[in-house]
């Protein structure tokens, strides 16, 4: 078995090689001045059984592309079995059609994933784990919230109120309260499918500090609301914790405006705030 570096996470699959104790091929990539990408294989691949890992971060579709690309090369080239390992797999928050004639884009993915070559996608806490049963490839969620209590639990941050984000958010975060032996409350957060104006309601809050878990941070928005929500409570110290940093347009620093005293991220994207890793979770998943 060969684990290969995609460009998109060469760093992750350097944590999970000595995991894995399997040998590394990083892909060689470059873009061409058009902007199309380029990939090419340092070493032959047939009859290898292959573990790619290369997320799809931003930019997505560059990452999804040089995905396609290597699936479809190392087949071409003989390669016995292909897995792709995505510690972040794009679109997957576009699940179902929201509004009329939308794009169930996850699907799509999907379906360009199988056609290209692989067998199986191990991805990190997708936002929509039901879509494995629909999925046209074999799906792996693999949870990180496990690493996410220990690294708490080993930066000393024992028992702040745990607060969960959304409905498909209480299970993360209560069981994150159980490692910790925290108590455990929850924030409601609705969004405006036209607006994209988001609105909190939180559970009992009595607490000094509080540690919002969600799955994904993405403009912060989300984050923001829930941070004012428990701050207008009371709450003198929130941390705001995730699995996927994808922070964009600003958002670490609109999160930290409105009063968080630290972001603490995993390494499924790359970020300023990463404090901990999946490489652990997803070797222990492939393993199996
Ligand atoms: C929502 O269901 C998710 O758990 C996140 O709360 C949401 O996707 C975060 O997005 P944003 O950071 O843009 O508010």
């Amino acid at each position: 078995m060969l684990l290969v570096a995609g460009p998109a996470s060469q760093y992750i699959a350097e944590k999970m090689a000595p995991l894995l104790n399997l040998e590394l091929m990083k892909v060689e990539s470059k873009t061409f001045p058009d902007g199309e990408s380029y990939i090419r294989f340092p070493k032959s691949v047939e009859g290898e059984d292959l573990v790619v890992v290369q997320g799809s971060h931003p930019p997505q579709d560059r990452h999804l592309i040089q995905a396609f690309l290597i699936a479809h090369n190392a087949r071409e080239l003989g390669a016995r079995s292909v897995k792709l390992v995505a510690p972040y797999l794009a679109y997957a928050r576009q699940d179902k059609r929201f509004l009329e004639g939308e794009a169930v884009s996850i699907l799509t993915v999907l379906s360009l994933l199988r056609a290209s070559g692989y067998d199986s996608v191990y991805t990190v806490n997708i936002h929509s784990p039901w879509i494995a049963e629909e999925s046209p490839i074999r799906l792996v969620n693999v949870k990180a919230e496990g690493a996410l209590a220990a690294h708490l639990l080993e930066a000393g941050l024992e028992k702040p109120l745990i607060v969960s984000v959304g409905k498909k958010g209480e299970d993360m975060a209560s069981s994150v309260a159980r490692v910790l032996g925290a108590d455990y409350t929850f924030a409601r957060s609705m969004r405006d499918r036209e607006t994209g104006v988001v609105r909190v309601e939180l559970g009992e809050v009595s607490a000094d500090t509080a540690l919002v878990v969600d799955d994904i941070i993405s403009t912060g928005g989300t984050m923001v609301e829930v941070v004012k929500a428990l701050k207008s409570r009371g709450v003198r110290r929130v941390y705001a914790a995730c699995i996927h940093a994808l922070l964009v347009d600003g958002a670490a620093k609109k999160i930290l405006d409105a009063g968080a005293e630290r972001i603490i991220a995993s390494d499924t994207i790359p970020n300023d705030y990463m404090e901990f890793t999946v490489a652990g979770v997803l070797a222990e998943a492939l393993s199996k």
